[in-house]
């Protein structure tokens, strides 16, 4: 059969980004700019100058993309590009332009999700076993994701509130650390040898849903309570007590799914898929039940559009197809 190489455009948030793939599993090239700069005097990201910064570079970063691949368009399979869910404008972006390079080069055109793409990373190191569970976990989700066969997803928990990586970035602003701020709290937690004691939020019995708010909300109370005694809390041990609050709930709920499920493998993925805490910690769990468990490289659990045209390559080979009309999808469902 022929190789398939697909064209994967992602403009969801705050990196512009464009890659070749080839099969669905090699990296031909994989070009990410990132605007974190740009975002961070502001805490966090800014949609208006998101948008602006993809407008910029995304014509520049396609083409470096086929550059370093060393190909032309015309040696394509499909153009995929992340249809949603992240910011209506930063999508447009990359929507846009991938309609506009599918249609002038007279090629396929596949809308992927973006936690899809995030999934699907793992790809590109590793062939995917089913049934699969896989743990998102970034700035914008935190679910567990049950998956029996490419291209199937099940949401079986997710957050109630905020994402995980929204809770590292909200403790960390409060810690005055700057943004985003998961490295630092996670830089911090290890340095610590006194950390205190925080809620672990379970929900209901058997629910794998998270929720992270009233965790963060422990902090910011003990911070606030300390402060007005007078009283200097290292943050070292803030950020290790509520690093160890995330890391115990998110691994017992993904052990425990993986364990009902019978899956075959564990992948993680997203941003906070990073944390060197959670990552010690999952691998410890999934070692001793001897079941398979996987992290992308870090360049990998970020955004990035590899995992994007991984993604895509599965949904062009079942034969899904996107139009001219479509849009950015902000709300889009997995
Ligand atoms: O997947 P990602 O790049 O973007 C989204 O799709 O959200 O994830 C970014 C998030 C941020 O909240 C950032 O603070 C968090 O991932 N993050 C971390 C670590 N590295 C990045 N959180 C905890 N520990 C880390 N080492
Ligand atoms: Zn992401």
């Amino acid at each position: 059969t022929e190789d398939i190489y697909v064209l994967g455009i992602e403009t969801s948030c705050d990196e512009t980004a464009a890659s070749v793939v080839k099969n669905g599993k090699e990296i031909i090239s994989n070009v990410v700019a990132s605007q974190i700069e740009s975002h961070k005097r502001f805490g966090g990201v800014v949609p208006e100058i998101a948008s602006r910064h993809h407008v910029e570079q995304i014509t520049l970063v396609i083409e470096e993309a086929l550059t370093q691949a060393g190909m032309a368009p015309n040696e394509l399979d499909a153009v995929a590009v992340t249809e949603g869910p992240g910011l209506v404008g930063a999508l447009l972006v990359g929507v846009n332009a991938a309609k506009a390079f599918a249609f002038a080069h007279q090629l396929p055109l596949v809308g992927v999700h973006h936690i899809a793409g995030h999934i699907y990373a793992n790809r590109l190191e590793q062939e995917m076993e089913f049934p699969l569970l896989a743990l998102v976990i970034s700035g914008g989700h935190t679910e567990l994701v049950l998956m029996k066969e490419h291209g199937d997803f099940d949401v079986i928990g997710e957050t109630r509130d905020d994402a995980a990586g929204e809770a590292y970035d909200k403790v960390a602003r409060t810690l005055n650390l700057p943004y985003p701020g998961g490295p630092h709290i996670d830089r911090l937690a290890h340095e610590s040898d006194g950390a205190i004691e925080f809620p672990r939020v379970w929900l209901e019995e058997g629910s794998y849903d998270f929720s992270f708010s009233g965790l963060k909300s422990s902090v910011l109370n003990y911070l606030h309570n300390a402060a007005q005694r007078g009283e200097e809390i290292p943050p070292e041990h803030i950020a290790a007590g509520f690093q160890n609050s995330v890391v115990e709930v998110v691994t017992a709920k993904a052990v425990r799914a993986a364990a009902q499920y019978k899956v075959r493998q564990v992948i993680a993925a997203g941003g906070v898929a990073a944390n060197k805490g959670l990552r010690t910690s999952l691998t410890a769990a999934f070692d001793e039940k001897g079941i398979p468990f996987y992290i992308p490289p870090l360049a990998l659990c970020t955004d990035n559009a590899a995992m994007i045209a991984a993604a895509g390559t599965v949904m062009f080979e079942k034969g899904i197809r996107g139009t001219m009309a479509m849009n950015g999808r902000p709300g889009m469902e997995l």
